[in-house]
């Protein structure tokens, strides 16, 4: 079990990430108008994510996401593995990012960059990342999901809280170069969803190019492919039964939360996120 890495208080892993990296990413890297850029909160289904805009770049050929890593199809900004890759890749580029608003890459806010902003039930990341960050060797590991609930309501958790990551990234929503998805509205009508993508990137799919894109990006498909199941990552950075595609599901909270952990839940929902439309999060 490590701690964290601290950067102006938000924590980060302590392997892959350095102080100077997130710093020199945040002030000097140059987003290109051309590059698109996918933001989540860590386990608000980044990678599926991913795999729908890579599959939408070929059309629906999985040749790419089948032999090429997603980490380098898509390279995270801000980690000692993605950055020197993105700023020697010379073509319009796919960047993720989980940074929160404050530290993303200055030069963005005055780029036509695209930015894809992916929310999830807050409730649904919490276990998601409970599960996930347990496995992973470079991360301060919970004993229990009750210790892990108590750090997630405080931000004391990987990118920081959830809270003020959606609160930061959300106050563009009005903006042409962003669009919002969520999680739940994916899993609802993915067809539509991978649409909405594709008319915010200007691409063009028939239907069954779109067809294809559904296919390869299926829970069950990318739970096979080993260039996006995470089953890549080395032995000495997790252990070997991590499991990046675990359910896929929405609502798995309430198979974890007490009553009053919902409640408690609900009471800081509320007070953090006041003054959104209703209907914003499309989560009961
Ligand atoms: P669960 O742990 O709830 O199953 P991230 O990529 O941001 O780390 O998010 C991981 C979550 O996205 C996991 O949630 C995983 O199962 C889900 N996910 C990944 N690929 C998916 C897919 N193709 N369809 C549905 N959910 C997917």
């Amino acid at each position: 079990m490590s701690e964290y890495l601290w950067f102006e208080g938000i924590p980060f892993p302590t392997e892959e990430y350095e102080k100077e990296t997130i710093e020199e990413s945040r002030d000097k890297f140059v987003i290109r108008d051309e590059d698109t850029v996918l933001v989540t909160y860590p386990k608000s289904g980044s990678n599926w994510l991913i795999e729908i805009v890579c599959l939408i770049q070929t059309k629906g050929d999985p040749t790419w996401i089948q032999s090429v890593p997603i980490w380098d199809r898509s390279p995270w900004v801000e980690s000692q593995y993605g950055y020197p890759l993105l700023i020697n890749n010379k073509g319009p580029r796919l960047i993720s990012s989980h940074l929160p608003f404050h530290l993303f890459p200055k030069s963005f806010f005055s780029s036509k960059a695209k930015v894809i902003y992916l929310i999830r039930n807050p409730r649904d990341v919490l276990v998601s990342g409970y599960f996930f960050w347990s496995k992973m060797k470079f991360v301060k590991t919970p004993e229990s999901l009750r210790t892990y609930f108590e750090w997630f309501l405080k931000g004391n958790v990987i990118f920081g809280s959830w809270f003020e990551h959606t609160r930061g990234w959300l106050s563009m929503r009005e903006k042409d170069n962003f669009l919002l998805l969520s999680y739940e509205d994916m899993k609802k009508d993915t067809k539509s969803s991978i649409k909405k993508i594709c008319d915010f990137l200007g691409k063009k799919l028939e239907p069954d190019e779109l067809d294809m894109v559904l296919k390869y990006s299926s829970f069950q498909t990318m739970k096979e492919n080993i260039m996006s199941n995470y089953s890549l990552v080395p032995e000495d950075k997790a252990s070997s039964d991590l499991v990046l595609l675990r359910k896929g599901m929405t609502g798995d909270w309430k198979n974890h939360f007490t009553v009053a952990q919902a409640e408690a839940f609900d009471k800081v929902f509320q007070e953090k996120m006041a003054g959104f439309p209703p209907g914003l999060f499309p989560w009961e």
